[in-house]
């Protein structure tokens, strides 16, 4: 018998964005086991360097005094305080931040962060108004399509696109058409972005935390690849600060995703509200891997890392994809790549496209290659636009190799569909 579940069982019991298509490409995956060329995956590379690096503090607090006071006991909402202490050092040392304690909160993953954010801050208040979650640039993470309880609080708007050189593209907010004004809850995009790997620029972010202060409206930056952990951008870029800015970060693409750290830095009433949200859905987050992520931050080694392991990986493989795609796709079409200019992902938009972005994935299966359709990065953009249904992301964890077979496969495909 099914479960008799609310509307907001219902609609959390669904799976959303890209995870709805991750069970096909799971499936496909083990019906012919290395067979394929995965270009799908979202999971971080182990890099043996950054994985010592977390074995090293995990020794080293097996070993020390705090391992008991840290699993064996419950803690601050807020976070484990010598966690949020490294924090307001390394952000008031190296950006002259300015920020205390109460500045600070911790979560089980970032992803968790963006769901007490969007129904903090989203949905209907008291004088029965919707207040929006705005998406000012449409693609972005498809992990936003399922953290709004009220889903019709989610508002994304399409970007302007940039060409920018030949078989190259960037995205960018169009400030003519996005609106944020009395009935914004909250604005919130990644910082590089996932899935394209683009890169708004400071005086953007600026922009957008101007219009959203007037208002009185909070903007959180999704800073999972920004500096400086992981530290995944191949661009200039500030982090930007502010009193309604919350800054997000996640310790994931740093190597410790199944530790589930994410961090808030922004104006303490905002933290406050979220810590309390937190206290309600956790009480708090696990304390194991924020007792490792203090130790790594206040080394220097996180940062140091980042810089000079996690970074040049994942930068080289952009430029070996580039290359690839260069070399293989034919001139005649118009296929354009996004600017690599930071995150995990190439972003492949094919203008005027024939067939769908699911079809086009069926036909590049057929390749024995996986890529991941790109109409699932549009969450909160409900009207019909062609190039929702034109793009591609292909992921950079692969090895050089996977990547040039990919961009091979992926070039035969495209010949074929454009009739060329
Ligand atoms: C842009 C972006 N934000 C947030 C997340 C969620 O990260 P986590 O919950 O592991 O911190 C991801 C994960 O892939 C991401 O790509």
């Amino acid at each position: 018998m099914q479960p008799h579940l609310s509307l907001i069982g219902h609609k959390m019991s669904q799976l959303t964005g890209v995870r709805a298509i991750m069970k096909d490409i799971v499936e496909t995956l083990q019906s012919e086991p290395g067979k394929w060329t995965n270009l799908s995956a979202g999971n971080p590379l182990i890099l043996p360097e950054v994985e010592a690096m977390w074995r090293e503090y995990t020794q080293k607090l097996l070993a020390g005094p705090d391992f008991g006071e840290v699993v064996g006991r419950y803690g601050a909402s807020q976070g484990y305080m010598p966690l949020i202490d490294a924090v307001v050092d390394w952000f008031n040392t190296h950006y002259h931040w300015g920020i205390t304690r109460r500045n600070v909160l911790i979560t089980p993953g970032s992803q968790a962060l963006y769901f007490y954010a969007a129904n903090c801050f989203g949905g209907y208040d008291a004088e029965g108004r919707l207040r929006k979650i705005v998406l000012p640039l449409s693609p972005d993470y498809t992990g936003y399509g399922g953290v709004t309880l009220t889903t019709e609080s989610l508002h994304a708007y399409k970007p302007a696109i940039d060409i920018v050189a030949p078989h190259r593209f960037k995205y960018r907010p169009d400030f003519d058409q996005l609106h944020i004004g009395e009935t914004t809850g909250a604005v919130l995009f990644s910082r590089p972005g996932n899935p394209t790997g683009n890169v708004l620029t400071d005086t953007e972010v600026q922009r957008i935390v101007d219009l959203a202060a007037a208002y009185n409206v909070p903007v959180l930056i999704d800073s999972a690849y920004a500096l400086p952990f992981p530290n995944l951008v191949f661009t200039a870029m500030t982090p930007v600060f502010g009193e309604n800015v919350l800054h997000c970060m996640s310790l994931s693409k740093a190597g410790l995703p199944g530790e589930r750290v994410g961090i808030a830095i922004g104006d303490e009433r905002n933290i406050h509200a979220l810590e309390c949200f937190q206290a309600n859905a956790a009480i708090h987050s696990s304390r194991y891997g924020q007792a490792l992520a203090a130790q790594a931050i206040n080394s220097g080694e996180l940062a140091r890392l980042s810089e000079t392991v996690i970074k040049p990986h994942y930068q080289h493989k952009a430029e070996v994809l580039t290359a690839a795609l260069d070399r293989e796709m034919p001139d005649d079409v118009p296929w354009y790549l996004h600017k690599a200019e930071g995150a995990i992902f190439a972003w492949l938009w094919l203008k005027d496209l024939p067939i769908s972005d699911k079809q086009l994935y069926q036909e590049i299966k057929k390749e024995h290659v996986i890529v991941v359709p790109g109409a699932s990065f549009f969450p909160g953009l409900n009207e019909d636009w062609p190039h929702k249904e034109q793009c591609l992301r292909i992921s950079l964890t692969a090895t050089g190799e996977e990547l040039g077979a990919g961009a091979a496969a992926i070039a035969r495909v495209v010949k074929r569909v454009y009739g060329g």
